[in-house]
C-alpha cells in the first residue's frame, strides 16, 4: 500500500466516523521507518529558512522542491546539495504556476510544506489534502472567508493532517507565559493583546535585485523581488488585519480558543493610509517614480477587537507601514496581574511590589517551558531566535507519532479568518460581526493540546 494511502486509511480509522476530532491524527510512519518524505512548495526566503531546519534533521528526506522563480529554486537545490543530501525532484522551473500539482502526485510523499504567497495557500492545501499529503502551511490559511471553510472541509473529508506553521507560539517568553497562565499566576484571564507591528516598508519596496531583498528601491510586483512581488499588492487592494496569526496565535492558546472557549464577535477599525506614500516620496528623493503615485487601501494602523465566549476581550494591531522598531505588543492580563512583552515587564499581585513593574527575567527562568529547557541548544541559531526549529520539530514529531497537530485545522482557520472578517467590518463602517464557529460546536468539548510539556506531548520527544 502506498504510504500516503496507509496514512490516510489509518487516520480515518483513528478519527472514527465523521472526523469529529478534526481528523488531525495520522498513523506513525511505520511503512518506511521513521524518515518522513517531504516536499516544499515555495523555496523563497521563508521556504529557505524552513528548508535549513529540515536539512538539519535525519528523520526528514526532502524529496521534492517546487518554485516558479528559477533563482529561488536553484538556491534551495544548492542548500540540499551543500547538506550532502540526495537531490530532490524539482518542479516549476519552467515557470508553470500549476507545477505544484505534479509535486503532489509524486509517489511516496508524506507531507508538503507550503511557503508561497498567501493567495496560493488555500488552493495548494486543499489539493494536498485531497491527495492525502499532510500539510504544513505557512501562516494565513486563505484569503476569503469561503476559502477558510473550504480548507476546513477538505481537511475534515480527507482526514489528512494539517498544521498552521505559526512559529510565534513557540517563542521562548510566549511559552513561559503559557506556563504561567496554566499555573494560574495571572488569575482568571480578562484581556489579551497582540499584533503584527513590524516596519515592512523596505520589504514591500526594494530594488528588484535578488542580492538586496530588503529596501534599496521603489519596485514591487513583477519588478520587485521576494515579498515585494506579491505582498505589496495586498496593501494596495485590501484594508484589514492582514497578518493576524503571529499576534492571535499565542493569545488564542492562552484563552483556550476552540478548546472550551471561542471567538463570538469581531470588529475592526482602520486609520488613514499615509506611511507607504510618505516612504516612497522620501525614497524617491523628489524624482518622479510611479510608486509615489500609488493609492494604498490598507490603513496604517488596523485595530481589531474580538470578544470571547468566556468573557475575555482580545485586541490585535496590524502596523506595517510606519517607522517603528519590531514588537508584537503582547499583553496578558487577569485578575491577579499582567505581562507586557514590550518592556519585558510583569506585575503579579502579592508577588511584585505594589503598583510596580518587575523585569520578566526571573519569571522567564522559573517558568521556562520544558520544550525550551530540553531543546534550547538544538534550536540555537535557527530562525527567529530559535522558534523556527520548534515549529518544524512540532510538525515532524506529530506526524511521526500519528498525534494530533499541535496547531490544527480549527486553530488555522479561526486565526486566519480574522483577516476577511476584519476587512468586512471595516468595509461596513466598522460594524461588529458574529464570528463563525468553525468547530460547529466541538469547541465546548475539545481539550487543550498545544505544548502540554509532558508525556502527552510528542514535541518533547527528541527524535
Ligand atoms: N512564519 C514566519 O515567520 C514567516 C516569515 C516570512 C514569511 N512567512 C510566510 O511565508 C510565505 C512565503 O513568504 P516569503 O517571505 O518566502 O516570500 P518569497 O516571495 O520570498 O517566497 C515565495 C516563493 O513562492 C514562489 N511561488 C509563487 N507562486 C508560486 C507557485 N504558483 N508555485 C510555486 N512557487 C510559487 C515564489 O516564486 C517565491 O520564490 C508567506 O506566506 C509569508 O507570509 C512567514
Amino acid at each position: 500500500m502506498q504510504r500516503r494511502r496507509f496514512l490516510a486509511a489509518a487516520s480515518a480509522l483513528a478519527a472514527g466516523t465523521a472526523c469529529t476530532t478534526a481528523c488531525t491524527t495520522a498513523a506513525p510512519l511505520r511503512s518506511r521507518g521513521r524518515v518522513l518524505s517531504l516536499g516544499l512548495i515555495g523555496t523563497g526566503l521563508r521556504g529557505q529558512v524552513l528548508l535549513t531546519e529540515l536539512l538539519r534533521r535525519d528523520d526528514v528526506e526532502v524529496a521534492a522542491l517546487c518554485d516558479v522563480e528559477p533563482r529561488m529554486l536553484q538556491q534551495a537545490l544548492a542548500m540540499v546539495a551543500a547538506a550532502g543530501r540526495a537531490a530532490p525532484r524539482r518542479y516549476g522551473e519552467n515557470g508553470d504556476a500549476q507545477a505544484w500539482r505534479e509535486l503532489l502526485a509524486q509517489p511516496g510523499l508524506d507531507a508538503v510544506i507550503i511557503a508561497t504567497p498567501w493567495e496560493w495557500h488555500a488552493p495548494m492545501a486543499i489539493a494536498a489534502l485531497q491527495a492525502r499529503v499532510a500539510v504544513g502551511c505557512e501562516v494565513v490559511a486563505g484569503i476569503t472567508l469561503q476559502d477558510h471553510w473550504d480548507v476546513l472541509d477538505a481537511q475534515l473529508r480527507s482526514g489528512t493532517p494539517y498544521m498552521l506553521l505559526e512559529n510565534v507560539c513557540f517563542r521562548r517568553d510566549v511559552m513561559a507565559v503559557l506556563q504561567m497562565v496554566r499555573a494560574g499566576l495571572f488569575g482568571e484571564l480578562v484581556h489579551l493583546q497582540g499584533g503584527y507591528q513590524h516596519d515592512l516598508r523596505a520589504v514591500k519596496f526594494n530594488s528588484g535585485d535578488p542580492a538586496r531583498p530588503y529596501g534599496g528601491g521603489l519596485e514591487f510586483g513583477a519588478r520587485g523581488w521576494s515579498e515585494a512581488r506579491w505582498r505589496t499588492a495586498h496593501s494596495l487592494r485590501r484594508n484589514g488585519e492582514l497578518y493576524p496569526s503571529h499576534g492571535i496565535g499565542p493569545c488564542a492558546v492562552y484563552a483556550g480558543i476552540n478548546r472550551g472557549n471561542r471567538f463570538t464577535r469581531i470588529n475592526a477599525f482602520a486609520s488613514k493610509a499615509r506611511g507607504l506614500h510618505a516612504y516612497t516620496v522620501q525614497q524617491s528623493g523628489g524624482r518622479p517614480h510611479p510608486s509615489t503615485e500609488l493609492d494604498f487601501a490598507l490603513g496604517d494602523i488596523v485595530t481589531t477587537t474580538l470578544a470571547c465566549a468566556n468573557g475575555e476581550t482580545i485586541l490585535l494591531q496590524h502596523d506595517t507601514s510606519l517607522p517603528r522598531p519590531y514588537s508584537l505588543g503582547f499583553r496578558v492580563q487577569g485578575t491577579r496581574g499582567l505581562w507586557m512583552d514590550l518592556n519585558r515587564s510583569i506585575h503579579i499581585e502579592g508577588r511584585s511590589p505594589p503598583h510596580r513593574w518587575e523585569p520578566f527575567d526571573a519569571y522567564q527562568a522559573e517558568f521556562d517551558h520544558p520544550l525550551w529547557r530540553r531543546f534550547a541548544e538544538r534550536a540555537a541559531g535557527a530562525g527567529h531566535g530559535g522558534m523556527d526549529w520548534f515549529v518544524v520539530h512540532a510538525f515532524v514529531q506529530a506526524l511521526k507519532a500519528g498525534a494530533p497537530m499541535p496547531i490544527d485545522i480549527y486553530d488555522a482557520v479561526t486565526w486566519s479568518a480574522i483577516t476577511p472578517l476584519s476587512e468586512q467590518s471595516i468595509a461596513e463602517d466598522f460594524r461588529t460581526l458574529d464570528f463563525p464557529d468553525f468547530t460547529r460546536g466541538l469547541w465546548r468539548e475539545r481539550q487543550a493540546l498545544f505544548a502540554l510539556g509532558d508525556s502527552r506531548d510528542p514535541t518533547l520527544a527528541a527524535d
